[in-house]
Order: C-alpha cells, then structure tokens, then sequence
C-alpha cells in the first residue's frame, strides 16, 4: 500500500519533519482508544470545515497484506452523542476523507448502487425516533452527487421511508423498509386500546414515486410469535409495540423477497403475492437447522451465490438482553432442495463484544469481507480465509455506523475546488480541497495580481496528498493578491478550476476562457479509489512502529 510503503521511506530516511495539515490516522494509539484524545476524535481542514472522525488502525495492514485489500474507498455514517458531525462520510483505506456528506444529516442507509446503468449513492435522510426507526426521504447521488431522485414510501396513512434499508433492484426499483402505528387488540398483555408499530417492506419505483408492492407484517406474522414483548410499549400511538421490527430486504431473481426481522429472530422469504414460503429462525423456522446456525437481532440479510447462501449481521444481543459473548458475521449454506441451511463461515469481531444493534456484512468478490460493527465503533476487513487484514477503530466513546462499506466509487463534483491562502509572516501557504473528488491527481497552481485578477500565471504542480493538499509559494512569486488552482487527473488533464482567492479571503470566479468537459471529467467507466499519490499524514505515536513493524494478527475465523 502506497501511503504505508512511503511512510516506511519515510522512516528509513529519517525526514523527522513533515506539515501535519491534512488529516491525521492514528495507528495502535493507546491516546486514541483511551479517550486522551476525546470520545470522538476528528480530523480538521483549512480549505474545509469538515470533521470527519480520525481512525485508529487497531490492526494496521502491512506491505504484504495491502496486497490483499482490494481497491476502492469506504463508506461509514457516524452518528451518535460523541461524533462532532454525523453523517455520511467516504474515505480512503489510509483513513483520509474523500466526501464529506454530513450536510444531509445523520443518516443510516448510505451505500452504493447501480441505478439505470450508472454507478449511484443511496442515501437516507430524515430523523430518528427514540424507539429506533426513521422517518425521511431516500435519495440517490449521481457521480457528480447530485440529486437524481428523492423518494419516499406511499400509501400507508402518511408514514415515510425508515432508514433500515434501501436495496437497488437490477429493474431499476427499490426496496425500502417503513413503520406504521396502528391500533390493535393487546388486551392478552393487559394493554387496553394497544397499539402496534408494524413494519412494512416496500418495492417502489425511484422515477415516479409508485409502489409495485407493498408486505405488511401483521398481515403475516403473529404479534405474540415473537421475542421482543411489549414490556412498557403498546399503550400509545407515541409508544407503540414494535413487534417485529424490519431491517433488511432483498430479492432474488425469481422475485421473491428475503425480509428480516431482529424482533422474530427470523428471516421470511416472501412470494410477490405477499405469501411466506419459508421462515429461517426464530420460534416458527420452517427450514431444518444445523448446530452453529442460531442467530438473533440479526441485520442486513442478503442473498449470494445464486441464492445458495445467505449473509447476516447476528448481532446476538439487543439493549435489553445478550444471547452470546460476541455479535458475528454469519455466512450460511442454504439447500432449497431439502429446505436446511448450515453454517459455512463466521467473522469474529478483534473486540470480542456484542453489538446491541446496526451492523452489517460485505462480502466483496475477491472473497474478502468488510465487516461494519454497528453500535460499536469499528469495521474489520477479513481475507477470504478469515485472517484481519486490518481493524479500524473511528470512535471511544458513543459513535456507531449503522453500515459500513468498502467500493470502487469515482466522482467528479459539480463544485469548484476550495482554496484557503494562509500568510505568516513571509511565508504563503495555499491549501486546497475539493469535496467528493476522487480523480485529481495534481494540484497546479497559478496567481494572479489585483490588476488582471482573472489572469491566471502557473506557479507550480504539487501531487495530491490525501483530502486537504498544502502548497508553499516561493518567493519569486509571492507578490501574488490571488491564487488559484486546477486539478489535474492522472492524464494531466485539468478536470476543474478553483476560484482565484486572496489570502483575505476575497474571491474571483474563474477567467470565461477555463472551462472543463464535465461529461469526460466523471470517470463514469474508471475503476477507482482516491488516486491519492501523495503520502498518509501520521501522527506518531510511540506505539506506531511497533504497529508497523510487528506482526500483528489474530486469526479469528471459525468454520
Ligand atoms: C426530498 O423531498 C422532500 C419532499 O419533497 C423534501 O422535503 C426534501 O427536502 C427533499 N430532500 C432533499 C435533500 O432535497
Ligand atoms: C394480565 O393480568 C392478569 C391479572 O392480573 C394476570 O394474571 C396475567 O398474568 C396478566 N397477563 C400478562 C400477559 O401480563
Ligand atoms: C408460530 O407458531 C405458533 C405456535 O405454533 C403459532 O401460534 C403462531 O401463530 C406461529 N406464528 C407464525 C408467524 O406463523
Ligand atoms: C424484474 O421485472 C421482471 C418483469 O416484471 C420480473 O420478472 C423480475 O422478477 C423482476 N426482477 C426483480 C429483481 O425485481
Ligand atoms: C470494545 O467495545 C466496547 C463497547 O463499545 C468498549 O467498551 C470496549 O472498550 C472495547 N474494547 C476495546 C479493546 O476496544
Ligand atoms: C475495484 O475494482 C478492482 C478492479 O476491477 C477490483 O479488483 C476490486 O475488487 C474492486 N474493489 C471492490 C471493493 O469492489
Ligand atoms: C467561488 O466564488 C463564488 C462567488 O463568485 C462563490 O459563490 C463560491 O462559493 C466560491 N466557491 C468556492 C468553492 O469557494
Ligand atoms: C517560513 O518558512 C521557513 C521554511 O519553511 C521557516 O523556516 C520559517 O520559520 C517560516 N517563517 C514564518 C514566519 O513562519
Ligand atoms: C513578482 O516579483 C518578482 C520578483 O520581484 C518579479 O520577477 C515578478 O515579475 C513579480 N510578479 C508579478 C506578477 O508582479
Ligand atoms: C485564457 O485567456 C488568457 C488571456 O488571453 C490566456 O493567458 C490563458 O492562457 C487562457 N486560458 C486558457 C485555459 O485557455
Ligand atoms: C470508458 O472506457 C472506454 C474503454 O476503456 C474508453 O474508451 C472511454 O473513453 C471511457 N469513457 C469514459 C467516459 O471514461
Ligand atoms: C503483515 O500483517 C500480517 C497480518 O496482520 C502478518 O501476518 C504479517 O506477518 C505482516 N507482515 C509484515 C512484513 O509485517
């Protein structure tokens, strides 16, 4: 891995000083995981106001694993009382920031699909309910992140899209989760006028906003065959009893659907007419089970292999009960044949601890698997044998991820570039930025005087070096009033221009004549990561070279 193979450079040149100014990764900090640098530590910009959450490599990867870590960048939400700005976030596999997307709020469903073709962002908006389900508006980012559709759920007596899931049908449509108070009969738990927050898996078409089909849970699933009671719920439409409660959807080529319920322990496979044709956990399994396979408040349960097998976060605890020492990955063989399902693999968590809620599953087609640990604040990239590639911790204290990603994604934003010009003293520094890129290679900078501010004279070319690049201006050339830059992709072509601005921060839009392709600047059909060439920004920590340079591993997997 580059940013690791020059940080060894690095080391073995003895450069003991380097401009700490972009973002900062830790590598097995014990001021990192004891909270000496906060609960929520975050990286800071000058040409940005983002505060993206600072990792913490708990497992680094090496020269030799990075050969194992597939390209592309990961996709983490963090929300909870201790991230400084929640939302979603992509970064690249050295922790630093590529897009920041927290002006859309905390959010939980955030991946990537295909929609129509192109490469897309689903993304969830809206709030968050204390009893844990949401209320908002799915949208989907095209490369560019614009808005390209913003949709909700319908027809069901004004309740909107959860944040659970949205899954990408190969038709173009989506599946989405809602939930819905209603009254209901709970005079066996003593409950008079109950009431029942049911849970609904939708299909809707993103382009108009229809539904194509609709599965109410209580019209198929006994309330009281479940294992989460009332407790002090049903008594209220403010407090109703989440019986069931959805969280991951999928459907398979013969369009049927696969539904998950954390509160029934069990996954529903359900025809388009509604019907279940087969139930695989919880108390009314339909389908023979072999030791190993039990799990319980599971999420994101999801098809592989031609429907032979099945993914799942077991999380194997809820906030009010723990039904094991440790959540995992599940991976499970399932036979249609005979209707059993065995296991096949589990992914075990590097801290050994139950995850009381969120998490998810992301096996990639190299047969690696990308593990998002929910609650808890980590995410752990396992090889196809099992064996950590690396753990990265991005929180102490109250932050979670309700997923957690790893995907190719390239995008050219429909923005300018962000420059902040700093003057100390005699020296100049301009420092750039440009949310969402992933395909600028070199910054060039120009100047230009408060007589022809539009006038742009080349200063210099610097690599990019991870989110925020931070250029020196020479002498000769700091008579300057403005600055500007223009990113350059990896074929030295300039994909955009910055305003020119000065270091009181006036600015000047760019000069009529610098105008990019933007069609041939999207990179819709490059493989991609951040081309970042340039080095990661570390922070050293007494501990980072044993992290570097001893063999840390555990071997966590179990058949
Ligand atoms: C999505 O649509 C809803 C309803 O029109 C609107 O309130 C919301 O602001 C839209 N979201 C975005 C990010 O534009
Ligand atoms: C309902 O109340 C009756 C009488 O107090 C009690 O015997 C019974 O156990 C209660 N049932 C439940 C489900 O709490
Ligand atoms: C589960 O089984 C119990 C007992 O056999 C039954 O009362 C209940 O209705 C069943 N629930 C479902 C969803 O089939
Ligand atoms: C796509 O649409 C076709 C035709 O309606 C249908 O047969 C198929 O099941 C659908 N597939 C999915 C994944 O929705
Ligand atoms: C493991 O996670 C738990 C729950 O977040 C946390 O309390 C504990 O400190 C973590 N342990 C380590 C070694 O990070
Ligand atoms: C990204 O694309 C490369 C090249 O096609 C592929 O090897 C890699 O597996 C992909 N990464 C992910 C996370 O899908
Ligand atoms: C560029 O300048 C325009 C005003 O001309 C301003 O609206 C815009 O926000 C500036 N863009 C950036 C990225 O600073
Ligand atoms: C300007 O930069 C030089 C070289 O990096 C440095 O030695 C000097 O201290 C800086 N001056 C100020 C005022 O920061
Ligand atoms: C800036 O100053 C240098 C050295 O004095 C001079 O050669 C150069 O022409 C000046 N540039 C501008 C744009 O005035
Ligand atoms: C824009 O016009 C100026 C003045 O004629 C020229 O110096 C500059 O090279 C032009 N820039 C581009 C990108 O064509
Ligand atoms: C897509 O890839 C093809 C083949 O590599 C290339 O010829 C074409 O220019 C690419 N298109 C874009 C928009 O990058
Ligand atoms: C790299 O990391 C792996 C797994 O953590 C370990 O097995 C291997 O010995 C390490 N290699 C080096 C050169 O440190």
């Amino acid at each position: 891995m580059q940013p690791l193979r020059n940080f060894l450079s690095f080391l073995c040149l003895g450069a003991l000083s380097w401009r700490a100014v972009a973002g900062t990764t830790y590598f097995q900090s014990s001021d990192y995981s004891g909270g000496a640098l906060g609960l929520g530590p975050y990286q800071t910009y000058k040409s940005s106001s983002s505060t993206p959450s600072a990792w913490n490599f708990v497992v680094p990867y090496n020269d030799s694993t990075s050969d194992q870590i597939e390209s592309g960048l990961i996709f983490v939400a963090p929300r909870g009382t201790n991230v400084n700005s929640p939302g979603a976030l992509i970064y690249d596999k050295t922790g630093e920031l590529v897009w920041d997307g927290t002006h859309f709020g905390q959010t939980l469903t955030f991946k990537m699909a295909t929609y129509k073709g192109d490469p897309v962002i689903l993304l969830w908006t809206g709030s968050v309910a204390g009893s844990g389900v949401g209320s908002g508006y799915d949208l989907i980012l095209n490369n560019k992140y614009e808005i390209i559709a913003n949709f909700t759920a319908v027809n069901l007596n004004g309740s909107l899209a959860d944040f659970h899931d949205i899954e990408m049908t190969s038709n173009n449509t989506a599946l989405i989760t809602a939930y819905q108070a209603k009254t209901w009969d709970l005079s066996a738990f003593n409950i008079t006028d109950g009431w029942l927050l049911d849970s609904v898996a939708q299909e809707v078409d993103p382009s108009n906003g229809s539904a194509i089909f609709t599965w109410t849970a209580s019209d198929h699933v006994d309330p009281s065959s479940c294992f989460a009671s009332p407790g002090t719920t049903g008594t209220s439409a403010d407090n109703p009893w989440d019986f069931f409660h959805i969280n991951s959807i999928d459907k398979d080529s013969a369009g049927n659907y696969l539904i998950s319920s954390r509160h029934c322990h069990a996954v529903y496979y359900v025809a388009s007419s509604g019907d279940i044709i087969w139930t695989m956990g919880g108390h009314n399994s339909t389908l023979t089970a072999s030791d190993g396979t039990t799990f319980a408040w599971q999420h994101d349960v999801r098809w592989h292999n031609d429907e032979t097998q099945i993914s799942l976060f077991d999380n194997e605890g809820t906030a009010w009960e723990l039904d094991s020492s440790n959540s995992r990955g599940l991976l499970l063989d399932f036979n249609a044949s005979n209707n059993s399902f065995s296991t096949n693999k589990q992914w075990i968590p590097y801290n050994v601890t139950v995850s009381e809620s969120q998490g998810n599953v992301g096996i990639l087609d190299s047969g690696n698997t990308l593990v998002g640990w929910g609650q808890i604040p980590y995410f752990s990239e396992y090889d196809a044998n099992g064996q950590f590639l690396y753990v990265v911790q991005f929180g102490v204290g109250d932050v979670q991820s309700y997923r957690a990603y790893h995907y190719n994604w390239t995008a050219t934003p429909d923005t300018r570039p962000s420059v902040f010009v700093e003057t100390d003293g005699s020296n100049t520094t301009v420092y750039t930025s440009w949310n969402g890129a992933t395909e600028v290679d070199t910054w060039q900078l120009s100047g230009s005087t408060a007589d022809s501010p539009q006038l742009a004279i080349p200063i210099s070319n610097t690599s990019r070096s991870g989110f925020e690049t931070a250029v020196s201006v020479t002498d000769s050339t700091k008579n300057f009033t403005y600055f500007q830059v223009a990113a350059l992709n990896s074929d030295r072509k300039i994909i955009a221009y910055s305003n020119f601005t000065a270091s009181d921060g006036s600015q000047q839009d760019p000069a009529a004549n610098q105008t990019v392709d933007s069609s041939s600047s999207s990179g819709s059909n490059s493989t991609g990561s951040s081309s970042s060439s340039g080095s990661i920004q570390v922070v050293v920590d007494s501990r980072m070279i044993t992290a570097v340079f001893v063999a840390v591993w555990t071997l966590a997997f179990v058949v």
